[in-house]
C-alpha cells in the first residue's frame, strides 16, 4: 500500500523558513546600511550595530537555515525510506519550542541579554528550550529511519543524522554555564579554553549546520531534478566520511596567533588544507549528477538555483583552506575578506541551495504539478546572482585593501595609514555591499511571493496526481 507521508510538519517548517529568510536577510540590509550611515540607530539602544548583528546572524543560521534544514530532513526522510513519520505530535511540539526559542533569543539580544558569544549568544534558559528541541528531533529522525520500508538507508539522510548528531554535541559542550540569575550565566570555561572550545563549536556550526545539512539537501534534489542517480555512490561514500573525520579538527584556523599553542594553529591549518580534498568530491559528484543534462538548465530554472550553488560551494570550500593558512590568515583576518567568503558561502551555497529546494519542495507539499510563475523564479535568480558578486565582490576588495593598508609601514618604522583614514575609504565598498544585499532580498520577496501564489492557487490544471508522487522515490538508485 501507498505510505501516506506526513506533510502537515514539513508544510509548517518550510513557511517557517520563508518567513525567516526574509526577516534574517532584511536585518542583515539594515545592518549592511548601519556601517554606510552609523547614526542608524534611532537613537535607541536596542538597534545599535552591536545588537542587531547577532539578530541577523541568528536570524539567518538558526531560523533561517535551522527551519529549511528541518523542513527538508523530514521530507527526504519519509521519502528515501517510504516511511511516515513515527511521531507527528512529537513533531509539532518540537516545532513549537524550536520557534519559541528563536523569538526569545532575539528579543533577548535586542535588550542586551547574550553571552557574548558569536553564534552561540542566547542565554541558558533559551539553551535549555533548544536543547528540548534538538534531542526530540534527534529522536523523531531516529525513530522515523527505524520503520523504512527501504533496506538501504539513502546517502541524503547519512549527512541529515551527521548534522543532527554533531550539532546536538557541539550546542551542548558550548552552552556549559553556570546560572547566576534568570538572565545570565557564566561560561564553565575561561581564558584559552573558552576560545578553544569556542571555535570547535564555531568552526563546525558552519560545517554540520551550514554545509552537512545542505549537502543531504544537494544529494537528493539535484539527481532528483535531473530525474538520474548520483554519478557516483562510491564517492558520496569517501565524501561523508572524509568530511566528518576533517572537520572536526580544523576549528583553530579562527585563532591564528593567538594564545593557542602554536601545534594546535598548525594542526588547524593542515586539517583545513586536507578539507578542500573531501569538500570537492562532493562538489564534483553534484556537477557530474548534472553532466550529460546540461540543455535540462534550459528548460529548469530551479536546477540553477542548484548549479550556481554547487559553483558557490566549490569556490567558498577553495577559498577557506586559503584563509586557513597562516600567511594569508595574517593579511586576511579582521578584515572584510573573512566577510566576503562568509558570505561566498551563505548566500552563493546555502541559501541558493535553499531557495532551489523550496521551488522544488512547494508544489509536492501542497499537491500542485508546478510553481506559479516560472518567470519570477527567474527573476529570482537574477537578483540573487546580481546581488552575491557585488556582494562578495566589494567585500573581497575592500578586505584586501584594508589588510594590506594596515601592515604598509614608511622609512621610519611607522604605520602609513591611521586607523580612522581606513574606515573612511571603505564606505563605498560598504555601500556596494548594501546594494547588493538589497538585491538579494527583493529575490528572496519575489520567491515569497511566488510560493504564495502556488500555494493559494485553485487552478485544477495544477493540481498533481498520485503517480507524480510516487516518481519522487525515483533518485533512490545505487551505483
Ligand atoms: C573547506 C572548507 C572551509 C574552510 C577550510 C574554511 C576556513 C575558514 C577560515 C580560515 C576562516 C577565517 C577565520 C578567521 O580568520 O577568523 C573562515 C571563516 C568563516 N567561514 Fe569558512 N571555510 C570553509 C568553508 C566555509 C563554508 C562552506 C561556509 C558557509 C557555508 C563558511 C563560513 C564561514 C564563516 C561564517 C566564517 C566566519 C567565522 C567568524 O569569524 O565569525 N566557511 N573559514
Ligand atoms: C541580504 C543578505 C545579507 C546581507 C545584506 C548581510 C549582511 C551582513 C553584514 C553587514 C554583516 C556584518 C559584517 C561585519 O560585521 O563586518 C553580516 C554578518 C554575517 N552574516 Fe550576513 N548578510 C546577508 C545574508 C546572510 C545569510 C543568508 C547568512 C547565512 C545563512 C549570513 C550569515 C552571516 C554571518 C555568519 C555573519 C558573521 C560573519 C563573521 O562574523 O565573520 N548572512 N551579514
Amino acid at each position: 500500500m501507498k505510505t501516506q507521508y506526513d506533510y502537515k510538519i514539513v508544510k509548517y517548517f518550510t513557511l517557517a523558513s520563508v518567513f525567516w529568510a526574509i526577516f534574517g536577510m532584511s536585518m542583515g540590509v539594515f545592518i549592511a546600511f548601519q556601517l554606510v550611515y552609523p547614526d542608524m540607530d534611532f537613537g535607541m539602544e536596542y538597534f545599535t550595530f552591536g545588537r542587531m548583528r547577532p539578530v541577523h546572524t541568528t536570524g539567518v543560521i538558526f531560523a533561517f537555515a535551522g527551519n529549511i534544514l528541518i523542513a527538508t530532513s523530514l521530507f527526504i526522510l519519509q521519502k528515501t525510506c517510504d516511511a511516515r513519520l513515527s511521531h507527528p505530535r512529537l513533531a509539532r511540539f518540537i516545532f513549537i519550542v524550536y520557534q519559541c526559542s528563536l523569538l526569545f533569543a532575539l528579543i533577548g539580544y535586542m535588550f542586551g541579554i547574550t553571552e557574548s558569544k558569536e553564534y552561540a549568544e542566547p542565554e541558558w534558559y533559551i539553551d535549555i528550550l533548544i536543547a528540548i528541541a534538538w534531542i526530540s528531533y534527534l529522536y523523531l529522525y531516529l525513530s522515523t529511519l527505524s520503520k523504512r520500508k527501504e533496506k538501504h538507508i539513502y546517502v541524503a539522510n547519512w549527512f541529515y543524522l551527521a548534522f543532527i548528531i554533531i550539532v546536538a554535541i557541539l550546542h551542548v559542550g558550548e552552552n556549559l554555564s553556570i546560572p547566576i540569575s534568570w538572565t545570565k550565566s557564566v561560561a564553565v570555561f575561561s581564558g584559552t579554553q573558552s576560545a578553544m572550545v569556542q571555535w570547535w563549536y564555531g568552526h563546525n556550526a558552519v560545517g554540520f549546520l551550514l554545509t552537512a545539512g545542505f549537502l543531504g539537501m544537494m544529494y537528493y534534489f539535484v539527481p532528483k531534478r535531473v530525474g538520474k542517480p548520483v554519478y557516483s555512490y562510491r564517492l558520496s561514500i569517501l565524501h561523508f566520511w572524509g568530511f566528518l573525520f576533517l572537520y572536526i579538527w580544523a576549528g583553530a584556523h579562527h585563532l591564528h596567533y593567538t594564545a593557542l599553542p602554536d601545534w594546535v594553529q598548525s594542526l588547524g591549518m593542515t586539517m583545513s588544507i586536507m578539507l578542500w580534498v573531501p569538500s570537492w568530491g562532493g562538489m564534483i559528484n553534484g556537477i557530474m549528477t548534472i553532466s550529460g543534462s546540461w540543455y535540462k538548465l534550459r528548460q529548469d530554472p530551479v536546477l540553477r538555483f542548484f548549479v550556481i550553488a554547487l559553483a558557490f560551494y566549490g569556490m567558498s570550500t577553495f577559498e577557506g583552506p586559503v584563509l586557513a593558512i597562516k600567511s594569508v590568515n595574517a593579511l586576511s583576518h579582521y578584515t572584510e575578506w573573512t566577510i566576503s567568503h562568509v558570505h561566498s558561502g551563505t548566500l552563493g551555497w546555502v541559501s541558493m541551495i535553499s531557495f532551489g529546494a523550496l521551488y522544488h519542495m512547494v508544489p509536492v507539499l501542497w499537491g500542485k504539478r508546478d510553481i506559479y510563475s516560472v518567470q519570477l523564479i527567474n527573476a529570482h535568480l537574477w537578483f540573487a546572482s546580481v546581488g552575491i558578486v557585488l556582494y562578495i565582490t566589494s567585500m573581497w576588495a575592500a578586505g584586501i585593501m584594508q589588510g594590506l593598508m594596515w601592515r604598509s609601514y614608511d622609512d621610519m618604522g611607522f604605520l602609513r595609514y591611521a586607523f580612522i583614514e581606513i574606515v573612511s575609504l571603505l564606505q563605498p565598498y560598504y555601500m556596494t555591499r548594501a546594494i547588493g544585499g538589497s538585491l538579494f532580498l527583493v529575490g528572496a520577496l519575489i520567491m515569497m511571493y511566488n510560493i504564495y501564489k502556488t500555494i493559494c492557487s485553485n487552478d485544477d490544471a495544477n493540481k498533481r496526481n498520485e503517480s507524480e508522487e510516487d516518481e519522487a522515490l525515483s533518485c533512490r538508485i545505487d551505483n
